[in-house]
């Protein structure tokens, strides 16, 4: 059996709204980017296994983000049907983490996607370094292509430490690989 089917199994049998769970457990894991009582927004948050992740870890909040319906309700989760392009952040507090699993609907034209991808991804970074904490964490997902060190080079001018990975939960056809970045500075 495929890996694709094992994880996508595996999240049904285990009450998972999505595989992509598998991906953020294995890099908290790794990394521990989410702690008990942190405040959590998350980007491109639907259908939602991150916000089950992140409730499991026993957060304090969760804010999620994203143009399609999340199919998650608990009192600790808040969602905002929206583009991410067209938010006003006033009023949304602080946040000790900053999750973004955000993608663009895939054309099949590899560099297409992937610059979508990084304007996506580069976007959820402008809002990361208004609303994160000093020391804050920071997890965002991009379609590697041409614009991906770029990224990976502004996010690192801001953390202490930043790596990009790639999950075993990870299809292997895909092109997406996450960046993780601990330790936020705001003044660089
Ligand atoms: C891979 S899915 C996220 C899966 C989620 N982490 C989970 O575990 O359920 C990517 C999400 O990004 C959202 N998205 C794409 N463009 C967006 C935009 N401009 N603003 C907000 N959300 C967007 C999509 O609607 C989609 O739900």
């Amino acid at each position: 059996m495929e890996r694709k089917d094992f994880y996508f199994r595996k999240a049904k049998e285990e009450g998972y709204l999505a595989r992509s769970v598998y991906k953020l457990l294995e890099i908290n894991k790794k990394y521990n980017l989410i702690r008990k009582e942190d405040r959590v927004l998350d980007i491109g948050c639907s259908p939602g296994s991150w916000v089950q992740a992140c409730l499991k870890l026993k957060v304090s909040e969760v804010i999620g983000i994203d143009i399609q319906e999340a199919k998650v309700e608990d009192n600790k989760f808040k969602f905002f049907k929206k583009d991410i392009n067209k938010i006003n952040l006033s009023n949304w507090g602080e946040f000790n983490v900053v999750l973004s699993d955000i993608a663009p609907s895939t054309s099949g034209n590899k560099d297409l996607d992937s610059s979508r991808s990084y304007e996506l991804s580069l976007k959820a970074f402008e809002i990361t370094k208004k609303v994160l904490k000093e020391n804050g964490n920071f997890l965002v997902k991009i379609f590697q292509g041409e614009e991906f060190p770029s990224l990976l080079t502004e996010i690192k001018k801001n953390f202490i430490f930043c790596k990009s990975f790639k999950p075993k939960s990870t299809r292997s056809s895909s092109k997406e690989i996450y960046i993780i970045a601990k330790g936020y500075r705001k003044a660089i």
